[in-house]
This record gives C-alpha cells, structure tokens and sequence, in this order.
C-alpha cells in the first residue's frame, strides 16, 4: 500500500535553491490538503496559550507585538509526526545545498483571532540566537484577500521595501532565513491558523574553532 505524498518531490529542491539564491523562499501547494487538513485538526485539539500575555513584564510588552495564541508541536498523532517529518527533508535539503549545518527543528501551532496581529520583527538578532532558518505553514483553507491576515516580508534593514505578500492559504509555505527579513502579520476578520517554525545551528559548537587537521 503507498500512502499518498505529503508534498511534492521538487519541492524540497526548490526551496534550497530559493533560499540559496534570494534568501526566502514562498511555496503555494506546497503542502497536500490532507496533511493541512490534519493538521488543522489536531491544532484544534490543542490548548492554545497566549504568546502575548505572561507573567514577565517582557511578556507584557509582548502583547502590543503579537496576539496569537500558540502551542508548542510535538510528535504525538500522524499529522504532527508526518509535518516533523517534513521538517526533517527540508533541513537535510537546506544542509545539502547551503552548508548551513542546521540540527534541530522546533515548531508551534499558531491561531490568530480575528484582529489579531504580530507588528513587524526579525525571528533572530545577529548573534544573539541560534535561531537561522524560519519555515512558515498555512493550513486554512478558502482564503480571500479580502480577509486580509496576510504576512508581509520586507527587505533585510529597517526601512525595507515589501518583498513579498503572503496569503495565508492552505498549503502555502514560507521559508526565510530568520536573521535577514523583517515580516509581520496583518490582521484578519478570519480566524487564522498557521504553523512557526525554526531551525537552528548547534550554538555549543559555533564559538569553538575548528580543530586543525
Ligand atoms: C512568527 C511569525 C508568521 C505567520 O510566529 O514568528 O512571524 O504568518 N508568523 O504566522
Ligand atoms: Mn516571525
């Protein structure tokens, strides 16, 4: 028995080539219905917490930033196995084709209510993070411009021009290394679902030298 493709074989290429050439990459269809519809699914049987609202006075500033409500992803049913499992040939793509030397992966679930937003940011500053490549995964279906929600990534620096408009459509998936490109999401009259995910470098190890020979 085949099951069927959870994405197109050239697509893991593609993306490598993208981020090789412009730094970001932006998919449509990337990912297949059924897996989205997966997803969907079980984000909907996860609790949500505010990543706005916490305890720390950071958190509290966070809320004017960002208004989504996350929940970390871990392998626990098909869908977030087969979405980790993904993650895991995007990484091997990217490390093949960029010497990036990416070595883990780590993913939330993410619902924006309707008004909701994330103000313009960066994912990592300069040297401050381990945090290198961002991926970002759609999974609503039917979505309208005129919903808005759209996720805008601007050009690296801090006046940059828009790059690109991403609709925030089922399947749908963008990648872009998270120190370079300012994004931020615009607010919908929809609820939004999408998944945030990084990639990092192994931090113990980028400080050492490399031994010689
Ligand atoms: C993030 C983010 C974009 C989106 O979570 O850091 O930028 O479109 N998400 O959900
Ligand atoms: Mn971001």
């Amino acid at each position: 028995m085949t099951t069927p493709a959870l994405y197109n074989p050239e697509l893991l290429d593609r993306i490598a080539d993208d981020l090789y050439a412009n730094g970001f990459s932006i998919q449509p269809e990337a990912l297949s219905p059924t897996l989205c519809h997966d997803l969907l699914m079980a984000l909907q049987h996860q609790p949500l917490r505010s990543a706005g609202i916490g305890r720390s006075e950071l958190h509290r500033t966070n809320a004017d930033i960002r208004r989504d409500s996350i929940a970390w992803i871990e392998p626990d049913d098909t869908a977030t196995r087969d979405w980790l499992a993904f993650a895991a040939e995007l990484q091997q793509a990217i490390n093949r084709r960029l010497f990036l030397g990416l070595f883990s992966f780590e993913s939330h679930f993410a619902h924006y209510a309707p008004g909701a937003f994330y103000k313009t940011h960066v994912d990592a500053f300069r040297g401050e993070s381990n945090r290198v490549v961002s991926v970002v995964a759609y999974l609503n279906p039917s979505w309208q411009q005129s919903d808005g929600g759209s996720m805008v990534l601007y050009e690296p620096g801090d006046q940059g021009e828009t790059l690109a408009e991403v609709w925030p459509e089922q399947g749908t998936l963008a990648v872009f290394l998270s120190e370079e490109f300012p994004h931020e999401v615009k607010p919908a009259l929809r609820d939004r679902y999408s998944i945030a995910g990084w990639y990092r470098i192994n931090t113990s190890d980028s400080s050492r030298v490399d031994p010689p020979r």
